[in-house]
């Protein structure tokens, strides 16, 4: 058997919790393979709403195992919150939910060190989400991680080298922090983690595709916060795209079977950075409110705008997308027109590619009918529109890649599979 992977085509909160959990019945196990607290998976069904941040979306359906790969870096503390809580809700993980002992600690002083390095870049600052990501994985990248499988070997030497390295970087950046509180609830956290089954993912996921067993790898991010390929620097320090399912797992490129690429009908972003066909104006603020544009970990508003077909494009043929995935397209629901950008305009000339540095270039739209219909009980794509339908033949033209699932509401339930030729 092969893999299937679910990514995010955009910069991230597309809607993948969502779509995973709708998967997942058809999928023996589902596997996280990068990113860590800095996610917010929503999850909506029987009127409950979940937000998970390691835990992948595959945890609520049925029986199913669920593993968090070697490229994921954990929390500790934010992980039993957010286990202890599922467990309170009734959802039992401890026998099903497997971690990789390759998978890096994220450490206290790696969250004040994310503070540090934020408060010391001033207006250049990349907006984290404070989780301490991008620490955690320069470290593992410089050969000084500490890693789950350490907690069973030597920990407490290895968790003060760490702590002693990163406490002489922050006296050299005169920052000042109080460690007391997030060690207590860090060490607890660490406690907790030994309930858990600690793996080789590599090996487990190998074993099952061997047996016959089907996976779903779940995307963290969007490849536009890839680490070499998104708008660096306002990036997130790990692979968001394909590949890194095959080295946030274990897997070989070789089987890889599906890869579905989801993206919202518009396009938002947390954070700073580039964001080529962001609104500034009343458009902007409607498409907010009426997606509920928050973050799910920070709270913080996001940014909103026009679906930028460029970046699509882009994301699609890094990530090798075979089948698309349409998001909170209910959200355009009442707009008269939808734009999309085909183009941008560099110095004056127009290129349909994604260029080096996005910084200030100008998107060139299409202008599109709105379907004006509310999408939201719909049943099935025989109920669609006429120009929904032609929005969607547009962006599958444009695209060349079919548009497969299309959500139109939050919850589990409002989610329309097309069963169109390919
Ligand atoms: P993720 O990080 O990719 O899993 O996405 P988030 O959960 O951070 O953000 C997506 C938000 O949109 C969540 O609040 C979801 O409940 C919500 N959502 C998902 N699909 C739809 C949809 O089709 N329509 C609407 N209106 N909301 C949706
Ligand atoms: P999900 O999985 C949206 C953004 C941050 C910041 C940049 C770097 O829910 O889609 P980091 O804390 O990773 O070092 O922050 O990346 N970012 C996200 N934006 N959704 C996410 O995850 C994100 N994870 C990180 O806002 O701009
Ligand atoms: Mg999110």
């Amino acid at each position: 058997m092969k893999v299937d992977i679910l990514l995010g085509l955009q910069w991230g909160d597309e809607g993948k919790g969502k779509v995973v959990d709708v998967l997942t019945p058809r999928y023996d196990v589902v596997a996280r393979f990068q990113g860590g607290p800095n996610a917010g998976h929503t999850l909506e069904f029987e009127g409950q709403k979940y937000v998970l941040r390691s835990i992948p979306s595959g945890i609520f359906q049925g029986d199913k195992v669920n593993i968090i790969g070697n490229g994921v870096v954990l929390d500790p503390a934010l992980f039993k919150a957010e286990a202890e809580a599922l467990e309170a809700s009734g959802h039992n993980l401890k026998e099903r939910l497997h971690i990789s002992k390759k998978a890096h600690l994220i450490l206290p002083t790696h969250r004040i060190l994310d503070a540090a390095y934020e408060a010391a870049k001033g207006d250049a600052k990349v907006g984290t989400t404070g989780k301490g990501i991008g620490p955690t994985y320069t470290d593992k990248i410089s050969r000084n991680g500490v890693r789950v499988g350490d907690i069973l070997h030597d920990f407490d030497k290895k968790y003060a080298a760490a702590k002693a390295r990163h406490e002489q970087i922050l006296k050299s950046l005169n920052y000042e922090y109080d460690l007391t509180e997030l060690e207590k609830a860090w060490f607890e956290g660490i406690e907790y983690l030994k309930q858990f089954k600690f793996v080789d993912s590599e090996h487990e996921i190998n074993s099952l595709l061997a047996e016959g067993k089907t996976v779903l790898c779940e995307g963290a991010q969007g490849t536009m916060l890839d680490i070499d390929f998104g708008s660096y620097p306002f990036v997130t320090s790990s692979n968001t795209i394909c590949a890194g399912a095959c080295t946030g797992l274990g897997v070989a490129p070789n089987k890889i079977g599906e890869v579905y690429g989801i993206f919202k009908a518009y396009c938002t972003r947390v954070g700073a950075g580039p964001f080529p066909t962001e609104l500034f104006d009343k458009t902007g603020d409607q498409i907010c409110t009426l997606g509920h544009e928050f973050g799910s970990v920070t709270g913080r508003k996001r940014r909103c705008g026009w679906i930028d077909l460029v970046a699509l494009k882009y994301a699609i043929m890094v990530d090798g997308v075979t089948k698309l995935i349409m998001m909170k397209s209910d959200v355009l629901d009442s707009f008269e027109t939808i734009k999309a950008c085909v183009a941008y305009k560099v110095n004056g000339e127009e290129i349909d590619y994604f260029p080096f540095d996005i910084e200030g270039v100008e998107p060139v739209y299409v202008e599109l009918p709105g379907w004006q219909t509310d999408m939201t009980k719909m049943q099935s794509e025989d109920e669609f529109p006429e120009e929904f339908n032609a929005y969607l033949a547009f962006l599958e033209e444009q695209l060349g890649v079919p548009v497969k699932i299309v959500s139109v509401g939050p919850d589990r339930g409002q989610t329309i599979e097309r069963y169109t030729e390919e």
